[in-house]
């Protein structure tokens, strides 16, 4: 069987070719991220692995459903990049994987969390430069802080837990509670408004869809607690930038730690050193010293990559062998 994959960098095609080789599966790797430009690509191809800002939409699924394409196996766990009903109503499948390393990505938030409060970022660069000064270096500790959870799915519970340990108070936003936070990690569920008015640091870890699109906008926001420090390590499109902006000119966010971005497919995963940025949002957000951008590098540990690879070769195995396919969205 064949299968193209997408998006592939070499950290890829380092952890999928062995296994792929034990289970006697075969990908044929491009770089090329999946467009309208690309599609053509996956001529002869009955299996597509694609990653999350390969693009998906009605336009992309009508080529592939008139080409050879039957399943395409998400290297992801989120899937806002497919017009999944579309692909249903086209007949192609679409598998995901769903839980790889909620550390992965909750470690990563804390990872920002840590970096901004204690002004890593800056002495990484100071002491490097010889500049042995500790002015401007005084930071604040995680411990004893209210810390507000969006979203306590896989990753926010995990987050929850970690932060629970450096003996924050935790309070969560989701549609669904869990027990065991509140049974033994301290975790108040509350509504939204109220989180953001109490909470030093907010975290997000929604799935981004139609309802969550721009939960922190220009009103919701204006319920934060003056200061706070904001994490975004879910989508981009979770938060509105430009409201963001302000919120970051005024003072009322006073650090922003963000893996992901709302236009982040025009520029991540690629070298653009030596390019112009032509997205202002971005090139302002990159230029205050109290933001911390990652590129969509949460869930990137050997651990994770593994469990990827491992996921999503067994889901393609089951389509082929035909048996039920446990991650289909
Ligand atoms: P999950 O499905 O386990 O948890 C999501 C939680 O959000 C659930 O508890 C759900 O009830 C809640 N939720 C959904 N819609 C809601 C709404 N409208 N209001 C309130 N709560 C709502 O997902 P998981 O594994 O924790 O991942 C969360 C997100 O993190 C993913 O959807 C993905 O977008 C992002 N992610 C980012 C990565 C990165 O590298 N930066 C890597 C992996 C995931």
């Amino acid at each position: 069987m064949k299968i193209a994959m997408f998006d592939v960098h070499r950290f890829d095609q380092k952890v999928f070719t062995p296994i792929a080789e034990s289970f006697g599966v075969h990908f044929d790797y491009f770089e090329t991220r999946l467009t309208m430009e690309t599609v053509k690509l996956t001529k002869g191809y009955r299996v597509l692995c694609c990653f999350v800002n390969d693009n998906l939409d009605e336009n992309v699924l009508a080529e592939l459903a008139g080409g050879s394409v039957e399943l395409i196996a998400l290297r992801c766990a989120g899937f806002n990049n497919v017009d999944v009903e579309c692909a249903n109503r086209l007949g192609i499948k679409v598998v995901r994987v769903p839980k790889y390393s909620p550390y992965s990505v909750a470690e990563h938030a804390v990872a920002l969390i840590l970096c901004l409060l204690r002004k890593i970022h800056k002495s990484y660069n100071r002491v490097r430069d010889h500049n042995f000064s500790l002015e401007g270096l005084v930071g604040r500790e995680i411990h004893g802080k209210t810390v507000g959870v969006v979203g306590t799915g896989k990753i926010g519970s995990t987050f929850v837990k970690i932060m629970n340990g450096f003996g924050c108070k935790i309070l969560a936003f989701d549609l669904f509670k869990d027990p065991t936070l509140v049974e033994k990690y301290e975790c108040s569920y509350v509504g939204l408004d109220e989180l953001l008015n109490k909470a030093d640091i907010v975290s997000l870890h929604l799935p981004l869809t139609s309802v969550t699109k721009h939960i922190l906008n220009e009103k919701t926001m204006s319920n934060l607690k003056g200061g706070v420090t904001l994490i975004n390590t879910g989508r981009g499109g979770l938060i509105d930038t430009c409201a963001l902006l302000r919120k970051l000119e005024s003072g009322t966010i006073g650090a922003a730690g963000l893996d992901v971005y709302e236009d982040e497919s025009r520029f991540f995963f690629q070298d653009l050193s030596e390019s112009i940025i032509s997205d202002d949002c971005l090139v302002r957000l990159l230029s205050f010293p109290n933001v911390i951008m990652t590129s969509h590098q949460a869930f990137l540990t050997h651990e994770a990559l593994s469990n990827i690879a491992n996921t999503t070769i067994e889901n393609i195995k089951d389509f082929e062998v035909g048996r039920p396919l446990k991650n289909q969205i």
